[in-house]
């Protein structure tokens, strides 16, 4: 191989290796500060709210307990949630919830919801 391709191919693994590590960066979850923040609230409200209408429940939210963020074309939401229950003796349970939220588009889907036992 000619040294002046050898060094080509040194940028371009290089170039490579960079906008790999950007990715990995910015595919990282970051937790969210701020849990009474309306935009957070807003986003367990929906949860619940979708939730509810799945799976005919009657939950209701109580406190956004702790959660992150990653930014995927819109920004996911992992959250724990505290909601009660009115069909189990108003009963409170906590909740990983993940909803995708793309506010340009008006689009946000409720992703996961569970219960943590
Ligand atoms: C969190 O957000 C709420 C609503 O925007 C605000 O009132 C409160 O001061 C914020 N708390 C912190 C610690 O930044
Ligand atoms: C999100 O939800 C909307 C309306 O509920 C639906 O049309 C859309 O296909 C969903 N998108 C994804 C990525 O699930």
């Amino acid at each position: 191989m000619p040294p002046k391709s050898l060094s080509l191919l040194v940028v371009v693994c290089s170039i490579l290796l960079a906008s790999a590590s950007t990715e990995a960066s910015i595919d990282g979850w970051q937790t969210i500060s701020n849990l009474t923040d309306p935009k957070v609230v807003e986003i367990a409200e929906f949860a619940v709210k979708q939730h509810n209408m799945q799976v005919n429940d009657m939950l209701r939210l109580v406190s956004v307990i702790k959660g992150e963020t990653q930014i995927v074309n819109g920004v996911n939401y992992k959250l724990v949630i505290s909601a009660t229950d009115a069909l189990a003796k108003m009963t409170e349970s906590n909740y990983r919830v993940v909803v995708w939220d793309k506010p340009w588009t008006k689009e946000r889907n409720l992703t996961s919801f569970e219960k943590i036992a």
